[in-house]
Parts: structure tokens; sequence; C-alpha cells
């Protein structure tokens, strides 16, 4: 078991930029249908709209600023003396605009765009159209790299090796509503890792964490951070 520390991710991190998280109050999924927005069905019944949608969530993340808690995540990466990976659900880019290197999107990212027929990625322009084409192979195919439901997340190999190599795991603003993400924290157990849950409210795997911390992210988080990195 390395001295690594696993950190997951997800909407609640972002929430106190403005971004808003999915399943609260007035969250995305109380607001938007996810089967029209979020699948890859959705997005062949009504490209425009999924379109629309993708470029709103980019323009309010252009206009958003990372919050302490991104920054705090950020110091641990610089600071501590073993290996720090984020894995993070959101497609924001604020863990990266706050300074860290190291951040892996098991759910995509708004930054990028993808060509459904040959696979070509690009960086997205603020806004993606319908006609929009290939700037490889020409076709009117593209679409926001972020992974719907239905998809396999990315990165999953990675992930899997560092959580069957941390020595500490927590989950940050994240429900534990959606797999695979949700199971990390019973993988990382399996580990023989300590685990944390950082959060708002306890999540729907609550029960598997060792230690919780409740209240906002800005808060919790750097007093978490702080804590790790006093010296012993
Ligand atoms: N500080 C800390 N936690 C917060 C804050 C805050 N300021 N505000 C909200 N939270 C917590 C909520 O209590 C909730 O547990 O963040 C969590 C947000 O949960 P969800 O809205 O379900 O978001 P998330 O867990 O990231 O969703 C996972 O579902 O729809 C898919 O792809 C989407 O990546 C997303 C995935």
């Amino acid at each position: 078991m390395d001295d690594k520390i696993v950190i997951l991710t997800g909407a609640g991190i972002s929430a106190e930029s403005g971004l808003g998280t999915f399943r609260d109050e007035n969250g995305l999924w109380t607001r938007y249908d996810l089967e029209e927005v979020a699948t890859p069905e959705g997005f062949a019944r009504n490209p425009d709209f999924v379109h629309d949608f993708y470029n709103a969530r980019r323009a309010n993340c252009a206009g958003a600023e990372p919050n302490a808690a991104h920054a705090a995540l950020a110091r641990l990466e610089r600071e501590y003396p073993g290996e720090v990976v984020i894995v993070t659900q959101n497609v924001d880019d604020l863990h990266e605009r706050a300074g860290a290197a190291r951040v892996i999107h098991m759910h995509g990212a708004l930054s990028g765009a993808l060509c459904a027929a040959c696979g070509h990625r690009w960086p997205a322009p603020p806004a993606m159209q319908t006609a929009d084409t290939c700037p490889a192979c020409a076709a009117m195919a593209t679409r926001p790299d972020v992974v719907w439901f239905g998809e396999i997340p990315y990165h999953m190999d990675a992930i899997m090796g560092h959580l069957a190599s941390c020595s500490r795991f927590a989950a940050i603003g994240t429900s534990g509503e959606v797999y695979p993400a949700a199971g990390f924290v019973q993988l990382a157990t399996e580990t023989g890792a300590h685990t944390v849950e950082l959060n708002l409210e306890p999540s729907s795997v609550v029960s598997t964490f060792a230690e919780t911390r409740y209240g906002p992210a800005t808060k919790v988080v750097p007093g978490w951070v702080s804590d790790i990195l006093a010296p012993v």
C-alpha cells in the first residue's frame, strides 16, 4: 500500500462556486430530465437541445471561480510528501484552475469535444452546434466529451489501480448515488485504506466510511487538508 491519497469529488465541491448540484433542492436533475440531456438516446433525439444544455453549463463554468475547497486540494497535492490523485465526477475545470495538476475526469469534461464518428478529440468551443463538423473527418457528428448514463466512465483501469494502492480515500461533495464512483469507498476499504466522507450531509454510502466530517466544502476541506499536513 503506497502512501497515496485518492480523492473522489462530486458536484458538492463546486456548489459554493455557484455551479449547483444534481440531486439537491433545485439541482439540475430537478429542472431537467436526465434522459433528455444526459443519455446517448436523448442526444440522438434532440441534439440541438442537448448542445444548448451543455453550452449553458460551459458558460456557467467559465463564469465561475474555484473555491477554497478546490484550493485546499491543490495545496494538498503540492505539499503532501506522498502521492495525491484527484478523481472527479465533475465536468467543470475548477480543480485545474485552482492549480491541481493530477485530475482524472471519469465523466469527461465540458472543455472537451468528441467526434462520435471517428473518435477524434479537440478543445470544445464556447458553444457547440449540431451543424459543427469534426476537424479530423469532417463528419457532422460532434458531441460534448462527457460520459452520459449508459456509457462507460473514462480511465477506470487507472482509477482501479490507484484504489488498490492507496492509504487514504476521501469522498467530497458526492451523494453516492451513481456507480461505479459510489463503489470506490468499498474498494479502498478492502485495500485497507482509511476512508473519510466530507459532505454537507450523509451520502447513500456513508455506512462504509471510517470517518465523516459534515459542513460546506469550503469549511470542511481546508480543515481536513490542514490536519493531514500538520506535522506529526
Ligand atoms: N459542500 C459540500 N457538499 C455539498 C455542498 C457543499 N457546499 N452542497 C451540496 N453538497 C453535497 C450534497 O449533500 C450531495 O450529497 O454534494 C452532493 C451532491 O450530490 P449530487 O447532486 O448527486 O452530485 P454527484 O454526487 O456529483 O452526482 C454524481 O451523477 O448525474 C450524474 O454525472 C453526474 O457526476 C454526476 C453524478
